[in-house]
């Protein structure tokens, strides 16, 4: 426990709140070790309760909710999202996750018969899914450049993803924070280079709002999925579509409704809004809350500090990198120093470290059965990894008791 609160000095984190004083604020089962923040997230209970106070407000007069207030409520907080992401309301729509705004996007475009889409080998598989759908309808190829481990420099990432560029590519899709390596990207300077060659740029950055300082205005993405139910702790179904205006134009919905007609929105409101959002906005009636939450979320992390608890959570996932590393000898996949120009470590919060090989199902199962500890074990191109997450809520203890398990259970399975 002291542990902590050294860290947080050293991260420049005084007067943050301890990992034990937030763990309280957050709902999860105190019997677990909960070291898997990056599946779905957990929200505080502050923003839970301001979630089911939505709730609450929509019962309390339905018809006046989603007929007269909605659509107010929904700009307003597109426009806090938007001073949050330095990116202007009317280029945002909320959607209920990532995987969800992509699809939007890529069933939207017009690929035809012979283009590519250039993606890495360290992608999610929902997406590479839609994708590979996509694609497949009308003979578009969907092109997995390899990016080795350990990667070492932005500029030798960017220059081996680059290699798969052919005059058919039309897009790149990438990752921003990968979901089986947890890698931060270079993913600017991969738009740049797009943007220069006259080719789309989409990025998935389920992973990053809440965990990286996100600049939608400065990443130069056309296109921009994130998460908000993630690190950004909001109610699970939030989350966010970016388009530049440029693409505003053919950007469909996954539901056809009263956006589409003429008048704009649902009931004539008189508040311009780009034909995206009209589009995106109503779905047809579903509850908002989680949308509406939104605010909440970022004001919880602002309140509690949160630049300095991600600092923290930095230190420690780092910690964790070093003990697991040191337990099996393997070498790390990325090296510790800044990416770049900037001060960032390739890793955030969290971090993917090599295990040897073992049966993967029966580590996981016995590390949640035995330890308590809930962690996901991934892999990339043949080379297991257990890919921690470090929230504010997490102690040193937490990394302890991880490897105390692997330690007994790497070993024997
Ligand atoms: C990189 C990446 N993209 C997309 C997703 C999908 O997120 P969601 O299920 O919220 O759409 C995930 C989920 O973990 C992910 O890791």
């Amino acid at each position: 426990m002291a542990t902590d609160t050294v860290v947080a000095e050293d991260a420049g984190g005084a007067g943050a709140e301890t990992a034990e004083e937030l763990r309280r604020l957050f709902l999860l089962d105190e019997d677990v070790v909960f070291l898997n923040h990056g599946s779905f997230g957990a929200t505080p209970r502050p923003v839970f309760e301001a979630y089911q106070a939505w709730q609450r407000e929509m019962e309390r007069q339905p018809v006046a909710f989603l007929q007269r207030r909605s659509d107010d409520l929904l700009d307003a907080a597109r426009a806090e999202l938007g001073r949050f992401l330095n990116a202007a309301g009317d280029d945002l729509v909320f959607v209920p996750n990532a995987t969800t705004g992509l699809n939007v996007f890529a069933r939207s475009l017009r690929l035809e018969a012979g283009d590519e889409v250039l993606t890495t080998d360290h992608e999610y598989g929902a997406l590479n899914l839609t994708w590979e759908h996509v694609c497949a309808k009308v003979g578009a190829r969907y092109v997995h450049q390899p990016i080795p481990l350990p990667v070492t420099t932005p500029e030798a990432l960017a220059d081996a993803f680059w290699e798969g560029v052919t005059p058919r590519t039309r897009v790149v899709f990438l990752s921003h924070i990968t979901s089986p390596t947890a890698l931060t990207f270079p993913v600017a300077e991969i738009c740049r280079r797009a943007r220069e060659a006259g080719i789309l740029s989409v990025v998935d950055g389920a992973h990053v709002p809440g965990q990286r300082p996100l600049d939608l205005a400065a990443d130069g993405a056309d296109v921009y999925a994130g998460n908000c139910h993630k690190w950004l702790c909001a109610p699970k179904g939030s989350a966010f579509l970016h388009v530049r205006p440029e693409h505003h134009e053919y950007v469909e919905a996954t539901t056809v409704s009263w956006g589409w007609g003429e008048g704009g929105l649902r009931f004539g409101s008189e508040v311009p809004r780009s034909r995206f959002v009209r589009r995106n906005q109503w779905q047809g009636t579903r509850d908002l809350a989680a949308f509406l939450a939104v605010p909440n979320a970022i004001a919880f992390q602002e309140e509690h500090r949160w630049e300095a608890v991600r600092a923290r959570c930095q230190a420690l996932a780092r910690q964790a990198r070093e003990r697991i590393g040191a337990l099996t000898g393997l070498p790390p996949i990325s090296p510790d120093g800044p990416i770049g120009a900037t001060d960032d470590p390739w890793f955030a919060q969290m971090v993917a470290v090599p295990i040897p090989p073992v049966d993967a199902a029966t580590v996981h199962r016995r590390l949640y059965d035995e330890f308590q500890v809930e962690v996901p074990l991934t892999g990339h191109d043949g080379q297991q990894m257990v890919r921690v997450s470090v929230q504010g809520y997490n102690t040193a203890a937490d990394i302890d008791r991880l490897l105390e398990g692997l330690a007994a259970l790497l070993p024997r399975c």
